[in-house]
């Protein structure tokens, strides 16, 4: 395709400029352009809702009826009334089928010189066919096709340009699941920030980031796209990376709209089988997997995506109660609903819907506005809605929220705003970018063991032997889903420790074994290898394509022949350094128990063996923490610390309690943990009040000291526990934490302040309250290693505002 001439730009002024003379004589007026039925603002629509639950909750999904009442856009109209006279003005001269257009989502094709569109792609655009595009990148064919939708479609409306940018464009940084490990928000914003920086110059507006999927299953192989276990971090992680994506202004053309996905409970899928069916309980789903989405919400994500599960017996790309009822009813949330690849047309494949009409219906009543690549409202909801089976109130409402999010991009403005090559060129893969990935890298790498202080190494070791095949893997150290990320762009560990060494010291290279299946024939030359060195850096773990999407995982073992490996290399009496690459929490007690020093370095990305070089040699002391648990074995899971007590909790003297005959109930390594070349000594808490009502707010305060020799990082935590509730209570929660550092000898007092939102809870009628009585506070280095104080909380019940875990 080419296309872009003085002419087009011409025709699409002129278009642009008849839709903006229609909505600033309606902006003039007060009045629709002729035929507009848009402009009424408080046209009632039949399915979408305000809020009918008990008001101090503000929460109406608990219901399992559909909630109706008049369409609660109208507090967006009030926030904007300028684009929403805008928007109503290009709805009103819209087909049906061009409304249809916009929920439309395409897909581009892939080249050896990257995303194409197919002439059949182009002839769409110019029929008004299609209103987004999942993967079609590039500043120069975003800038073609968006001239093909501007100056040739009937009108004119621009495209949004969608791709999966998760943690990095083209500067790859660590998975999420190792962002989480930092413990760092702020990092990972500007991670998000960067992210965006690229994506946007590549004319990219639309990010389906972050995955705020809670994931207790280590066997699911999207568990490395989240950010772990705990529903307050990745309530944190989730609003950070929205803030970072979009910015303070989505106009602004170096920031892109971010998606919340996959709503909701994707991350339960029974057996961490991908797209399985998901069950679990109301108050599970309240207090454990909405919080994340809840928080992005409040960061104001532009986007949600639905999950593939279905849970309850409902598919979330049917599900009204949740998604009209919650995200939009009760949360007031009036983003773009987008499906997931296909996700409309299996409504058919659950049993819930005969044929692709009922599909599309049931997906559009529910409150799904894009169809993601699977053409279905295209072929089906002109037809419903000219039968009148579709309310063309319903489709306005899905086609407003989408030229909302057009809007509010700037693309009405200029279209091109975000394709631009002069930026591709000069905002990609800078220094700056890489330097904030590796700070980023250097920060996710969590120190698991260290026994007799062998890390760190001396740069000045005569003899280094690197062994494994992971340690020039230099496509695993981008992790799964790494957008434009380029092997020749990454730093792999091997390379990372070369360049750091002296020039004296002499590194012996052995691949050991393959990653997986049952090559042992490498063994016995890494054993010799090992010999002749000083030490041995052994890089274990999965390779790239191990985990990520339908990446699950039967096993959570060393995958292969690498155990095996490990115990020949241990067995020669060397040192031994284990640096492990995974994209979930590996079953390896055998380590565990024998390797002296062991590492966690998940997929950290471009700068992957820069980071781990920096560690190993003390340039860098490691500070991240486990944000998921480590189980001993498969058979654990699912295994989390913010478990409840149960009425027999594990006792090593009581036959008749929570555990296993075979192996020990507690993790292999526990959420929170992490080690440091330096020691922190934590003072007691102390509380500004042991006595406090629901409505007052408490704050701990807790001194920090390094009393090691190094500078180090030191995540401060802050778990809360209900001592006696009407409900079960999970035995302690995550509530704050403060990464900081600390020089040797340096102390620091780091507070926290406890409201009522981190006391309440769900209680047996599902309002959410604070009861009275005593709470503890745990504060420390781990979920298993704390100082405790105990409060009280006196007067009545007191209801509280579901307003997200993330203040
Ligand atoms: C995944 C989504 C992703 C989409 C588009 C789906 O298979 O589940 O997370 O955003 O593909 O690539």
């Amino acid at each position: 395709m080419t296309s872009p001439s003085h002419h087009a730009s011409s025709a699409r002024r002129r278009r642009i400029a008849a839709i903006a003379s229609l909505c600033l004589a309606a902006i003039a007026t007060g009045c629709a352009p002729a035929g507009s039925a848009a402009l009424s603002a408080s046209r009632p629509t039949t399915r979408v809702s305000t809020s009918s639950a008990d008001s101090a909750n503000g929460d109406s999904f608990a219901g399992s009826a559909p909630v109706t009442g008049t369409e609660r856009s109208t507090s967006l109209r009030a926030a904007n009334p300028e684009m929403e006279r805008f928007v109503d003005s290009v709805l009103a001269l819209m087909t049906i089928e061009e409304k249809v257009g916009q929920l439309t989502q395409s897909t581009g094709s892939a080249s050896s010189t990257g995303p194409r569109v197919s002439e059949a792609g182009a002839a769409e655009i110019r029929a008004g066919k299609v209103g987004s595009f999942l993967g079609v990148y590039g500043a120069e064919l975003t800038r073609e096709m968006q001239h093909v939708a501007v100056d040739e479609s009937r009108l004119g409306i621009p495209l949004l340009f969608a791709h999966d940018v998760i943690h990095g464009f083209r500067t790859i940084f660590p998975v999420p699941l190792a962002e989480a490990a930092s413990f760092d928000p702020d990092a990972v914003e500007r991670a998000a920030r960067i992210a965006a920086t690229e994506a946007a110059a590549h004319g990219v507006q639309w990010t389906f980031a972050p995955m705020v999927d809670i994931a207790r299953d280590p066997r699911w192989g999207r568990i490395v796209e989240g950010s772990g276990e705990d529903p307050y971090l990745g309530s944190v992680m989730a609003a950070a990376k929205v803030r970072g994506f979009q910015g303070t202004d989505l106009a602004d053309s170096l920031t892109i709209l971010a998606t919340a996905k996959h709503f909701v409970a994707y991350g339960a899928a029974e057996g961490g089988r991908d797209y399985n069916t998901a069950e679990v309980s109301e108050r599970t789903l309240r207090e454990i997997y909405l919080p994340p989405f809840h928080a992005a919400v409040r960061a104001g994500a532009g986007s949600v995506m639905a999950g593939f599960d279905d849970l309850d017996g409902v598919p979330m790309h049917g599900n009204e109660r949740l998604i009209d009822g919650l995200l939009r009813g009760a949360w007031g949330w009036d983003g773009i609903l987008v499906s997931d690849y296909t996700g409309v047309m299996e409504l058919i494949r659950h049993r819930v819907a005969a044929d692709s009409a009922s599909a599309a219906l049931l997906a559009v009543n529910a409150g799904v506005d894009v169809d993601m690549v699977s053409g279905i409202y295209l072929h089906e909801i002109p037809r419903l809605v000219r039968e009148h089976q579709l309310s063309e109130a319903v489709l306005d409402s899905a086609v407003r929220r989408v030229l909302r999010a057009k809007y509010r991009l700037g693309l009405f403005q200029d279209p091109y705003r975000y394709s631009s090559t002069a930026r591709e060129k000069a905002l990609t893969l800078t220094p700056g970018h890489r330097a904030a990935a590796l700070q980023l890298a250097r920060e996710s790498i969590v120190l698991l063991r260290n026994e007799d202080h062998l890390l760190p190494l001396r740069k000045e070791i005569g003899v280094l032997a690197v062994v494994g095949p992971l340690a020039d893997d230099s496509s695993s150290a981008l992790g799964s889903w790494a957008a434009e990320g380029r092997a020749e762009d990454v730093v792999t560990v091997a390379e990372g420790l070369r360049r750091a060494v002296s020039p004296a010291t002499r590194i012996l290279r052995a691949r050991g074994t393959s990653l997986d299946g049952s090559d042992t024939s490498g063994i016995a030359e890494a054993v010799r290898v090992a010999r002749r060195a000083d030490a041995v850096v052994l890089v274990l773990g999965e390779e790239r394509d191990m985990s990520g999407e339908a990446r699950n995982r039967a096993s959570i073992g060393l995958p292969g022949e690498q155990l095996r490996l490990a115990k020949a290399v241990q067995a020669t009496g060397k040192p031994v350094v284990v640096v492990l690459m995974n994209g979930r929490p590996l079953a390896t007690p055998w380590l565990a128990e024998h390797v002296p020093a062991i590492v966690e370095s998940w997929y950290l990305g471009v700068e992957m063996g820069t980071a781990v070089a920096d560690v190993l040699f003390g340039d860098y002391n490691p500070g991240g923490k486990l944000p998921v648990t480590v189980p001993r074995a498969v058979g654990q899971v699912p295994i989390y610390y913010n478990h409840k007590s149960t009425g027999r909790p594990p006792s090593d003297s009581d036959r008749y309690t929570s555990k296993y005959i075979d192996i020990p109930w507690t993790p292999l390594y526990p959420f929170g943990y992490g080690s440091s070349y330096t020691t922190f000594e934590y003072g007691e808490p102390r509380l500004s009040a042991t006595e406090i009502r629901p409505s007052d707010s408490l704050v701990v305060t807790v001194s920090v000291t390094n009393s090691g020799e190094r500078e180090g990082d030191e995540v401060v935590q802050l778990y809360l526990r209900d001592d006696v509730a009407s409900v079960t209570r999970p035995v302690k929660e995550l509530r704050g934490f403060r990464r900081i550092t600390l020089q040797p000898g340096e102390a620091r007092t780091v507070s926290f302040t406890i409201t009522a939102n981190d006391l309440a809870f769900y209680d047996r009628a599902m309002r959410r309250v604070v009861e009275p009585g005593t709470f503890t506070v745990y504060v420390g280095t781990s979920s298993d290693s704390t100082r405790d104080a105990r409060f009280r909380v006196v007067g009545d019940v007191t209801p509280v505002p579901d307003t997200g875990m993330v203040r």
